[in-house]
């Protein structure tokens, strides 16, 4: 099938690359010339295991293209998909410039049938917004080609988006109860084929319920990881671990164990904007959403925990202080550090005299582009980029471990214990067991692990 994808950032890059790799001609489009011009030079612009080679394979056969061209997007796919970003407006809502320019566009030059396929996450009553934009394009050049609207969220995670999306839980389509919502559904039945060959995955509803059901996805994981860490808050004061009781609670089918991990706090570019979002849209239906109120609050609250335990272990004062920091990126296999809680400590340290080594195995780069505009170059000096995750233990008071990559997990303690200048860890991610830590001679601050 011939397919455009607008926006090639996380969402349309893996899609388009996964599209292509099922026999499909895809053509993504960008309004950034610098990622096209790299990815038509053989790179990629993130960090996504998997991908780059996809890319690469479907380029050299053909399959996938890359280009600035508006008009040759829109004249290339009957399927248009929109994946380009939905940040959030200065009042927490979703920000929809992008989408409806990128709807204005294809009104501008659509020619024949399209289905457009909303894949960003967008708010309720989106989908209405996109055809009148689209209607209002066609009407100013006396067109009537027709069109429909389909929304389709995506829920891949970064660090595992090529796996997500080749095997999908479940593929979420919203369409019209019309002539062209039924051509829509049968394009979207055969292009989603492949991934429902052993078992059928899709869910058909009508639009506006397939827009909100990206919201509340969202929305119940960010629920169940701040009641997690809410509760690991408790299990710190009355002496409980809090891992033995997310196994405990987790057991029960009706809770199941997945995003029950407690930790230094949820980051993305996705649950901190989505959750605002959906409050933001009940709100204005004169509803308040309490609960996701809260736990956007216990999320703030919770980016702070590693600094409040630095700060209750070495006093307010930091200054001559000196601590290691593993992991920079909001989770591990990306170099996405959009909402990371490591943002949130290193500013809580520098700000209180202590210098940091910090070390991400990729999302260095990132992180120095971001912490330049996050913090004043006084402090932005007081922080060493390092190249190795053991030459950041160097005279370091004590280790903070902010994201779980892999290969922190099995470290050389002996080694650790010998560049510190004094055993002390604390691990935002519970990574280890507090017992093994005591017995190696640590003293270790989990989340929720003070048993
Ligand atoms: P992103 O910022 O990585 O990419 C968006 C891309 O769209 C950018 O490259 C930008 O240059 C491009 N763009 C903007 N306006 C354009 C236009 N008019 N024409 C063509 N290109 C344009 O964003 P993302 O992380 O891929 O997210 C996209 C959407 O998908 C958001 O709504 C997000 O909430 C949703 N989503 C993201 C993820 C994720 O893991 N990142 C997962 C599921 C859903
Ligand atoms: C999340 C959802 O998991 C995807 O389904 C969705 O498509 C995506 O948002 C989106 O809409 O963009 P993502 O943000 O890539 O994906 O990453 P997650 O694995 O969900 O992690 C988000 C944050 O929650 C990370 O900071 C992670 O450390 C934290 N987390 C996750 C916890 O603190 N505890 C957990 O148990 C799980």
């Amino acid at each position: 099938m011939k397919i455009t994808i607008i926006g090639t950032g996380y969402v349309g890059l893996v899609t388009g690359a996964c599209l292509a790799e099922l026999g499909n001609d895809v053509f993504c489009l960008d309004v950034d010339q610098r990622k096209i011009d790299l990815l038509n030079n053989g790179g990629i612009p993130i960090h996504e295991p998997g991908l780059e080679e996809i890319v690469r394979r479907n380029r050299a056969a053909g399959r996938i293209q890359f280009s600035t061209d508006v008009e040759a997007s829109v004249k290339h796919g009957t399927l248009q998909f929109i994946a380009v970003g939905t940040p959030p407006d200065e009042d927490g809502s979703a920000d929809l410039q992008y989408v409806l320019a990128a709807a204005r566009n294809i009104g501008k030059y659509m020619d024949g049938f399209k289905v457009i396929v909303d894949k960003s996450t967008v708010p309720v009553g989106t989908g209405d917004r996109v055809s009148a934009a689209i209607a209002e394009e066609l009407a100013s050049r006396g067109s009537n080609a027709e069109f429909t609207v389909v929304s389709n969220p995506e829920f891949l995670k970064e660090g595992a988006a090529v796996e997500d999306f080749m095997r999908p839980d479940r593929i979420v389509i919203g369409l019209d109860d019309t002539a062209n919502g039924s051509r829509a559904h049968d394009l979207m039945k055969k292009l989603y084929a492949p991934f429902n060959r052993n078992h059928e995955r899709t869910y058909w509803m009508d639009v506006r319920s397939a827009e909100f059901t990206k919201y509340a996805a969202n929305a119940m994981l960010a629920t169940r990881i701040s009641f997690m860490n809410e509760l690991a808050n408790l299990a710190d004061k009355v002496g409980v671990d809090i891992e033995a009781v997310r196994h405990g609670i987790g057991s029960d089918p009706r809770i199941g164990h997945s995003f029950l991990y407690a930790g230094a706090g949820y980051g993305g570019s996705c649950f901190p904007k989505d959750v605002q979002a959906l409050e933001r849209t009940a709100r204005q239906y004169q509803q308040d959403l309490l609960i996701l109120r809260a736990v956007e609050k216990v999320n703030d609250n919770q980016k702070r925990v590693l600094s409040r335990k630095v700060i209750s272990r070495f006093g307010e004062d930091l200054t001559g202080r000196h601590f290691a920091v593993w992991g920079l990126a909001f989770k591990p296999n990306t170099d996405d550090m959009r909402e990371a809680p490591s943002r949130v400590l290193l500013k809580d340290l520098l700000t209180r005299g202590a210098t940091v080594s910090v070390y991400d195995p990729v999302a260095m780069p990132e992180a120095q582009r971001v912490l330049k505009l996050d913090l004043p170059a006084v402090l932005v000096e007081r922080i060493q980029f390092m190249d190795g995750q053991m030459d950041a233990l160097n005279e370091a008071d004590a280790l903070v471990i902010v994201t779980e990559w892999k290969t922190f997990r099995s470290p050389d303690f002996d080694r650790i214990k010998a560049v510190l200048k004094a055993p002390v860890i604390f691990d935002g991610r519970n990574l280890f067991e507090p017992e093994v830590m005591a017995e190696n001679g640590f003293e270790y601050h989990g989340i929720g692990r003070s048993v």
